[in-house]
């Protein structure tokens, strides 16, 4: 037996995932965003450009495909560069352009209760402003999906202002000092990220690494005066739209595009990967990924699988569209098969929902498989039903029988 990829899911049954998946696509159209789709199939080197050599994802998480030209090509891991390519190279000329996009990421993680290897986002972008406004426009809209439309209690948002490029070299000046003070506490790989790319060493799961780091010099702490006013303007924003957050001067989320504004959703409920949902503000990508000139801009992406898990919890106060009933045809013999074809197509026409039970031994078994399948309705064609052209329809509820033309089965129905 061939199993499926380690990390990989089959989703045996989409009808919950499209609702939660609709009512996301269905708020996004009401804050004005269009839904694209990009290629799942990237050039190495735009996440290798963007994302940054030393973060987890492109050092050891890519899945990278060398074609027999020797392009190198990879499955993407994620969504923003791939929209900011999008952007530029179709010429888009609306600014902001603001999008989102569905669908499956790969990243070579090491798999575990809410961590695929293969997992889908839905990915929101906002490309070509610069104000902080918009920052807060995204936060609060993502704070109503989730708190009011999804009608979720248990979760937090975590902020941090990673100010200009400025703003860092002089964070990371401060803290190079405090990483050589503490070098024996420092894990291998920090070791290497202190010199090659030192802001990474956040990412770090070890917990003496994180436990040090609490008390490490802050970003926030050496802002501008320009980068300071915007940052407090953004909380002021937020306070004044009464939107709960915390300031976790910790998160600096894994990827290098971002500058400014990071955020992350996160709920105890999901265990130890508790994120689902992240974003921030990336002014500079474009002209990293060869464009001409900057584009401000700011984004988010939600893990769907995680955000199901959430939602499937509380699913008994939203009101999930209940799938149509099932009314099932029974052929008695081979030779009603062709009657109950021609009912079949007769009764969906009309808008029922109808399967026809072509492999069954005895009437009992069948009976018993359509209670398995929870039909509402039974509609038996035997060679008396035939000869007469009827149809004995038994609700499955009630117990009770009725033979009727089968001309009239949908009204009956
Ligand atoms: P990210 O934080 O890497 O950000 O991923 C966003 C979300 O995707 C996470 O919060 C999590 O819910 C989900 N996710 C990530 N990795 C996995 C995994 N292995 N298994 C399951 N779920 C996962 C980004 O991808 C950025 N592109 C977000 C962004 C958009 N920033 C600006 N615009």
């Amino acid at each position: 037996m061939i199993s499926r990829v380690r990390g990989t899911e089959d989703i045996l049954n989409l009808h919950f995932h499209n609702f939660v998946l609709s009512k996301v696509a269905h708020h996004l159209s009401r804050f004005n965003f269009t839904e694209i789709q990009t290629p799942i199939l990237e050039q190495l080197s735009l996440f290798v450009r963007s994302l940054g050599e030393h973060t987890d994802v492109v050092s050891k998480e890519m899945y990278t495909i060398t074609t027999e030209s020797g392009e190198q090509l990879c499955l993407r891991p994620e969504a923003t560069a791939p929209t900011m390519r999008a952007f530029i190279e179709n010429g888009i000329q609306q600014i902001p352009w603001k999008v989102f996009s569905y669908g499956p990421m790969f990243r070579h993680e090491r798999p575990q209760k809410g961590r695929w290897r293969q997992f889908s986002q839905v990915n929101i972008e906002i490309i070509g402003s610069a104000s902080l406004a918009q920052d807060v426009l995204l936060i609060s809209l993502l704070d109503t999906l989730f708190g009011d439309a999804f009608l979720l209690e248990n979760y937090i948002l975590k902020i941090n202002f990673l100010g200009t490029k400025e703003d860092r070299e002089l964070h990371k000046t401060g803290l190079h000092a405090f990483l050589t003070k503490h070098e024996k506490t420092l894990c291998e790989t920090c070791r290497v990220r202190k010199e090659k790319n030192i802001l990474r060493i956040f990412d770090c799961k070890n917990e003496t690494c994180q436990a040090l780091y609490r008390t490490a010099p802050k970003i926030t702490d050496v802002l501008s005066a320009a980068s300071r006013q915007e940052w407090d303007e953004m909380r002021s924003m937020l306070d004044l739209l009464s939107i709960n957050y915390l300031h976790d001067p910790l998160l600096v989320r894994g990827l290098d595009y971002y500058n400014k504004t990071v955020f992350e959703f996160s709920s105890s409920d999901l265990g130890a990967q508790n994120a689902f949902c992240g974003g921030g503000r990336y002014d500079h990508l474009s002209v990293e990924i060869g464009a001409k000139q900057n584009y401000p801009s700011m984004g988010a992406a939600l893990g769907m699988g995680r955000l199901l898990m959430l939602v499937e919890a509380v699913k008994e106060k939203l009101q999930v569209p209940v799938q149509p009933a099932l009314n099932l045809i029974i052929p008695m013999e081979d030779k009603q098969h062709t009657i109950a074809l021609m009912l079949a197509q007769h009764l969906t026409t009309q808008g029922h929902c109808i399967d026809i039970l072509l492999e069954g031994a005895s009437m009992k078994s069948m009976m018993g498989k359509a209670n398995k399948m929870g039909a509402r309705h039974v509609l038996i064609i035997g060679h008396d039903e035939q000869q007469a052209g009827t149809v004995t329809i038994k609700n499955m509820q009630t117990s009770e029988s009725k033979t009727v033309k089968q001309v009239q089965a949908g009204d009956y129905l």
